[in-house]
């Protein structure tokens, strides 16, 4: 898409330190706005969070987080304590004196791939209308290629200027991640409104990227897609590790410290599930496929990422002799990854719906997830106790790499099961010590290791 048209300048003046207008409205008290709100409140912001969704907005104007994140809930806590962040449904009374709106609303997938940008149009109207001359708005969802730049278009006539500020936490470690950011991105063609969004994040010890709206975007899609990739392609070397007996681990390791390769999201196990790196790689492929591009390494990622999850279930079943009719499986993990309640795009719901499907019925344990997983899994038995998950198994599989889970007494375990089969699908726990113990013990891309 071509560039924007340049909007008019900021009509307030903008004191580089990012105070002009004062305080800060985040739009969105999902896992971007809620983290982004709180760290600038507790870096001394005066912010305020909008969000129309009442059960959220009520718990956050107690001071009580809706998700699980490390170390949320008493930041969230204290910087509501101390009025430097008010939760309000009132949009137009957040905005009055805001110097800067970041926008950081969901973008659902589409049913063919693309990014629903309904919320983002939704909370951009309502901040043109209530925004004060000489505002910035600024984009912080994930939004594909080219939308800032064509939602700028419709701004040039409000002259609010319009910037891109795409998000790199993750959930699990997303305090520490917005403390301590590898970079921050803003795009945006207007010079002094990337300014006062820069100055929002001047305090962190980071590069500051500054860029055009697109190439914003673009960084966003092209580093989720990239480590999706990366995740996709050592899943692929692990299924080829089995076939040839090599050890992926030792091969990740190997490979990882040659500095141009990285040994970070070489971790092979069940693939990549959760909020972003699925939608964000569909997404982008349907982004490329509207200017009529392929993108093959994209559409691979996927495919592979959905074969993990299946040749995992095989793997479970050929432990089990073939058969895993009337079996009792016990489940360890459910959320998509360790650190987060999150359910969504979680491996552990296809697997398990697999596994039931092919006959066996299905115990599962979660540190925290059980009340988000519930509504997923209606045959399945959800309990808090991992002892009592794992309790007359025919064998426990391991899904999400809890520590908890490798730190079980796995001896109690041994006593505990029908059969002594454990697959671990992120290779996590210690064969060696499990097979001592009597388990048979098949992990990811790894030779098995069976009990003498
Ligand atoms: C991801 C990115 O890492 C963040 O930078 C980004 O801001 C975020 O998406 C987003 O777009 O909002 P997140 O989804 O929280 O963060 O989690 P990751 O830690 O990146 O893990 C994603 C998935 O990849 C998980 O299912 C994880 O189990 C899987 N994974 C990760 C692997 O299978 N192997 C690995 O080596 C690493």
């Amino acid at each position: 898409m071509t560039a924007a048209p340049r909007p008019g300048p900021v009509s307030s003046p903008i004191m580089l330190d990012g105070s002009a207008g004062g305080a800060v409205c985040v739009v969105g008290a999902g896992y971007v706005g809620l983290v982004t709100a709180v760290c600038l409140a507790d870096n001394g912001r005066d912010v305020r969070l909008v969000e129309v969704e009442p059960t959220r907005l009520g718990m956050l104007q107690q001071g009580r987080s809706p998700i699980h994140e490390p170390g949320l809930d008493r930041l969230l806590a204290g910087v509501v304590d101390q009025g430097r962040l008010r939760v309000t449904g009132d949009m137009a009374a957040a905005l009055r004196g805001a110097g800067v709106v970041l926008i950081a609303v969901g973008t659902p997938p589409t049913e063919d791939g693309g990014a629903d940008l309904a919320q983002v149009r939704t909370a951009l109207d309502a901040a043109i209308r209530h925004a004060e001359p000489g505002t910035v708005l600024a984009i912080k969802s994930t939004i594909p290629p080219g939308t800032t730049a064509s939602l700028n278009r419709t701004l040039v006539r409000e002259r609010l200027p319009l910037v891109m500020c795409p998000e790199f936490l993750r959930e699990g470690s997303a305090l520490s991640d917005f403390n301590r950011p590898a970079r921050v991105v803003i795009g945006g063609d207007d010079a002094e409104a990337v300014e006062r969004v820069a100055a929002l994040f001047g305090h962190l010890d980071a590069p500051i990227i500054r860029t055009d709206p697109t190439s914003a975007e673009m960084i966003k899609y092209g580093t989720n897609s990239f480590l999706a990739l990366k995740i996709s392609f050592i899943n692929e070397i692990s299924h080829l590790c089995e076939l040839t007996g090599a050890d992926v681990d030792a091969v990740a390791d190997g490979m990882g410290l040659d500095p141009r390769v990285g040994r970070a999201f070489l971790g092979a196990g069940l693939g990549f599930g959760g909020s972003c790196f699925p939608k964000d790689v569909r997404a982008l492929d349907h982004t490329a496929s509207y200017h009529g591009q392929t993108m093959w390494m994209l559409k691979a990622a996927i495919e592979v990422n959905a074969q993990q999850r299946r040749r995992f279930v095989a793997k479970v079943r050929d432990s089990l002799g073939g058969n895993l009719q009337d079996c009792r499986i016990a489940v360890l993990g459910l959320s998509f990854k360790p650190g987060t309640d999150d359910m969504r795009q979680a491996p552990a719901v296809d697997i398990i719906r697999h596994l039931e499907d092919l006959g066996a019925s299905v115990s599962a344990t979660d540190p925290v997830a059980i009340p988000k997983a519930a509504p997923l899994l209606g045959a399945t038995r959800l309990v808090e106790d991992a002892y009592e998950c794992v309790r007359d198994a025919d064998a426990v599989v391991l899904v999400t790499e809890w520590p908890e889970f490798a730190a079980l007494d796995w001896v109690r375990v041994a006593a505990s099961v029908r059969r002594r089969v454990v697959v671990d699908g992120r290779n996590v726990l210690d064969g060696h010590a499990l097979a001592a113990m009597g388990f048979a013990y098949r992990s990811v891309g790894r030779r098995a290791i069976l009990p003498d």
